[in-house]
């Protein structure tokens, strides 16, 4: 689906390549990452300047946890002073914050102040800006299936009523339009389990460009990309041409 302009309405990002960036400058790799809060920083700007509405990022998935403790640790500070020091930007520019992921797992600190956050800005009717935390896409569709199964134990939901659109509303994002641009930085062209129901037709953008170097002019060329992509959906080309021209 586009915005008026050709905008798409949902773009989700995988932000990799933090490492390399720090590697290639023999700094650490902390460097990277804190950099990287910087290209955040700068998409989330553009991407509300472009009438995006839905700007979902992967800062940590379900397999971050298996980096040295140092680095999960670096990573769980940004994260925390991120959201203390740009909570009340956000709120200003009437961006409204979600984390999505299993965040029991985080320590209270960050839960807290991730709730705060959500909280302060709940009402926001700009960019709604998604950070997938400790996410992955199979724990999402599981966490889906088991609350769809305590339905059914409960006696509240026939199984015969359990079709696509049931699991869906049980997902991570289930109420907001399904991404319409992936963007993946670092050159890597996989999934990586992120949002894996989701993401079943969107389209796919891979960039060589690291993620801390990732700026407005890198967005541009994404959106251009995008625009060119005829999305089917299923139909056949010539059924799209009609329906656009109808
Ligand atoms: C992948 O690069 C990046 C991450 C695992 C972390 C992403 C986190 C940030 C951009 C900073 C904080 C984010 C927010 C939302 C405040 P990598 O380390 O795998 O890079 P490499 O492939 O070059 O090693």
């Amino acid at each position: 689906m586009l915005t008026p302009g050709g905008v798409p309405r949902h773009v989700a990002i995988i932000m990799d390549g933090n490492g390399r960036w720090a590697q290639q400058r023999h700094m650490p790799r902390y460097a990277g990452h804190r950099a990287g809060v910087g290209a955040v920083r700068r998409t989330v700007e553009a991407c509300g300047r472009k009438g995006v509405q839905v700007l979902t990022l992967f800062a940590f998935s379900s397999e971050n946890w298996r980096r040295p403790r140092k680095e999960v640790g670096t990573l769980m500070d940004l994260f925390l002073n991120a959201l203390g020091s740009e909570a009340e930007k956000l709120h200003r520019n009437n961006v409204r914050l979600e984390v999505i992921g299993d965040r029991t797992a985080f320590a209270d600190a960050l839960q807290a102040r991730i709730t705060e956050v959500e909280t302060l800005t709940a009402g926001n009717t700009g960019l709604h800006l998604v950070i997938a935390a400790n996410y992955g896409g199979r724990w999402d569709i599981t966490q889906a299936a088991r609350r769809l199964g305590e339905k059914v134990a409960a006696g509240v939901l026939a199984p015969d009523a359990i079709d696509e659109k049931a699991l869906q509303g049980e997902l991570c994002l289930g109420r907001l339009p399904e991404p319409d641009l992936f963007i993946r930085t670092g050159g890597e062209e996989r999934i990586s389990n992120f949002l894996l129901w989701q993401l079943a037709y969107t389209e796919l953008y891979f960039t060589e460009v690291l993620w801390p170097d990732f700026d407005e002019a890198e967005l541009d060329a994404a959106l251009a990309a995008y625009r060119c992509r005829q999305r089917r959906f299923g139909c056949t080309g010539e059924q799209v041409e009609r329906l656009r021209n109808a």
